[in-house]
């Protein structure tokens, strides 16, 4: 960590809080402020905003308030005046699929419109977002560049792996558990002690699940310090990362530099690389879009696509492979990775970041280091494209994702067996009502029939723990966790609810998935595809007011990443007036 400097800061009268803090109409304010234990000379500084979505709902969140002090630590050595609050955040592996929440995305939106929002209302200078459940990062990412100050990431940091028998265990086991439990291989009590060691510490899911790949996202776009994102939620070095974190938004503010000066179309390609080469979590496909919408740059499915298609596997972290955040740390970190794809020329090493240096400058000093298996250099790359896939074809004339890593084929022909939603197939699987050689059709299960693009994780994870492997595959205008294995193709689009293709397929019909050339088909003719569209009619959304009926009318596609203002291009909100 360098040492504090006193940075060249602009005058108040420059800055955002002035609407708040200068002139004669302004006493009521600053009598607020008084009344907070604030004297003159401290509303004189910056004000800096240090949100983090702190709760007691779950591990991931549980230390944020620890961080948050050091990141407003920095914040003060430095001249500026932190002030704290909190965003929403909810925990995806407790509010998902049960009556009070079918997903979790919706909050997405939620948390980006609150820190809009509060910052907004309250002019505030800069901001420090302190994230850790899977959409509070993106939603944080987004907030960062819809107001466009000066503003830095900050992850949480992940958990330390459990202890099971002899080897080490996430959370994943325990969904997994679930269905061997029901498959009678494991015993109430295997699945006890499993239970009660799987999540020993704070922290977020540990495998390269959805928080552990947008927390490489952070650090790829240039949002987030080198090396920010690995080290474990209960390390006391976490406390440094969030001290220099305070300072650098300090520095920032200083030079004036703000995030859609970093988050350019170079930039979201550095994160995508980095998102194939450690087999990342599906969902980066539609966060990545919704980030790029709030930065004002097109960044499409097709050129994710690319990106996977042209990027080497590099890394063995779960659910693909062996290990867990805490062994990335051990070995370096994200900027690891990142050094990998540099030292071959895939990734852009020119683009500016949050700590005032460019990405090869800041991996000038790291190493790629030799006998450990966690990150390969790309000569010795476990496999060689990324661990996504992007699909198209006939049942997905907008795309659709199927992640490869990890699996010894991507190619699967089979027979449909169709649900409305996943409660059905997921009955459907408990009970074993399914064959080899099917194919799982969940539908109505998209952005806006969800609403909130649901992930699959209790049918993956039953399907999992029934060891079908191979033999069954899953498609669906849904999601899939991080954690999900064996052939699972997620976010088709068009979505059921609109419908896309997806809502016309009939048990039965064949289905082409083809991982090697990117292929999504149904084996009828356009003829008979128009027929049964013509015969179509759209179900109603089972909300009729609140976040979720919102989000049910206004979500986008999938492909362009299922926001709610599709087309913003950082054109809607800019805070620019330092
Ligand atoms: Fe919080 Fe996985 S449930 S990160």
């Amino acid at each position: 960590m360098s040492a504090p400097t006193t940075p060249h800061l602009p005058e108040k009268s420059e800055l955002p809080s002035r609407h708040v803090t200068l002139g004669v109409e302004r006493a009521p304010h600053r009598s607020f402020y008084y009344a907070m234990g604030l004297g003159p000379d401290e509303v004189a500084k910056p004000f800096v905003g240090v949100v983090s979505c702190w709760n007691e709902a779950a591990p991931c969140n549980i230390a944020l308030d620890r961080q948050a002090a050091a990141v407003k630590a920095g914040v003060a050595e430095c001249g500026g005046l932190p002030r704290e609050f909190c965003t929403i955040t909810v925990t995806d592996s407790l509010a998902m699929g049960h009556e009070g929440m079918k997903s979790s995305l919706v909050s997405r939106e939620v948390i980006a419109d609150s820190v809009e929002v509060f910052i907004r209302g309250h002019s505030y200078d800069a901001l420090v977002c302190v994230g850790s459940c899977d959409k509070s990062l993106p939603g944080m990412m987004m907030a960062m560049l819809r107001l466009n100050i000066p503003a830095l990431f900050l992850y949480g940091g992940s958990i330390l792996p459990g202890r099971y028998r002899g080897h080490d265990v996430t959370v994943q086991d325990v969904f997994e558990a679930v269905g061997a439990r029901q498959a009678g291989t494991m015993t109430d009590e295997e699945l006890h002690e499993l239970e009660c060691v799987a999540c020993p510490s704070a922290g977020t899911c540990g495998g390269q699940y959805t928080a552990n790949t947008m927390a490489c996202v952070s650090e790829a776009l240039g949002l987030a310090l080198p090396g920010s994102a690995s080290p474990p939620a209960v390390y006391e070095s976490r406390d440094r990362v969030a001290r220099q974190s305070g300072r650098s938004v300090m520095d920032l503010l200083s030079n004036r530099v703000r995030p859609r000066d970093i988050v350019t179309r170079k930039a979201l390609e550095n994160a995508a690389r980095v998102v194939a080469a450690s087999g990342g979590s599906t969902n980066a496909v539609l966060h990545l879009p919704a980030i790029a919408n709030e930065a004002g740059v097109d960044f499409t499915l097709d050129d994710i696509g690319h990106i996977f298609a042209t990027t080497p596997y590099l890394t063995s972290l779960k659910p693909g492979g062996k290990y867990v955040a805490k062994d990335l740390y051990d070995v370096g970190g994200v900027p690891v990775i990142m050094k990998a794809l540099l030292d071959a020329g895939l990734l852009h090493g020119d683009c500016i970041t949050v700590s005032g240096k460019t990405v090869a400058e800041n991996l000038a000093d790291t190493r790629v280091p030799t006998g450990q298996d966690v990150v390969k250099p790309v000569a010795e790359a476990y496999s060689p494209t990324g661990g996504l896939v992007v699909l198209r074809g006939n049942l997905a004339p907008e795309g659709a994702i199927v992640k490869v890593a990890g699996l010894a084929t991507s190619v699967f022909k089979g027979t449909a067996r169709c649900f409305d939603s996943e409660e059905e197939c997921f009955a459907a699987v408990q009970n074993r009502a399914y064959k080899d050689g099917d194919v799982l059709v969940i539908r109505y299960e998209g952005p806006r029939g969800g609403p909130g693009m649901r992930e699959m994780l209790s049918t993956t994870a039953a399907l999992a723990g029934q060891n079908v492997g191979s033999r069954v595959a899953l498609i669906t205008d849904g999601r899939f966790s991080g954690a999900t294995r064996g052939i699972s193709v997620g976010h088709i689009s068009p979505e059921a609810a609109v419908g896309g293709p997806i809502a016309l397929i009939r048990d039965g019909d064949t289905i082409v998935i083809d991982g090697e050339n990117g292929r999504l088909d149904v084996e009828i003719s356009d003829e008979e595809l128009a027929a049964r569209h013509k015969a179509w009619t759209p179900r109603k959304t089972r909300y009729g007011s609140g976040a979720l009926w919102r989000f049910a009318q206004l979500a986008s596609s999938a492909a362009t990443g299922a926001v709610t203002h599709p087309g913003a291009k950082g054109e809607v909100f800019d805070y620019s007036d330092i």
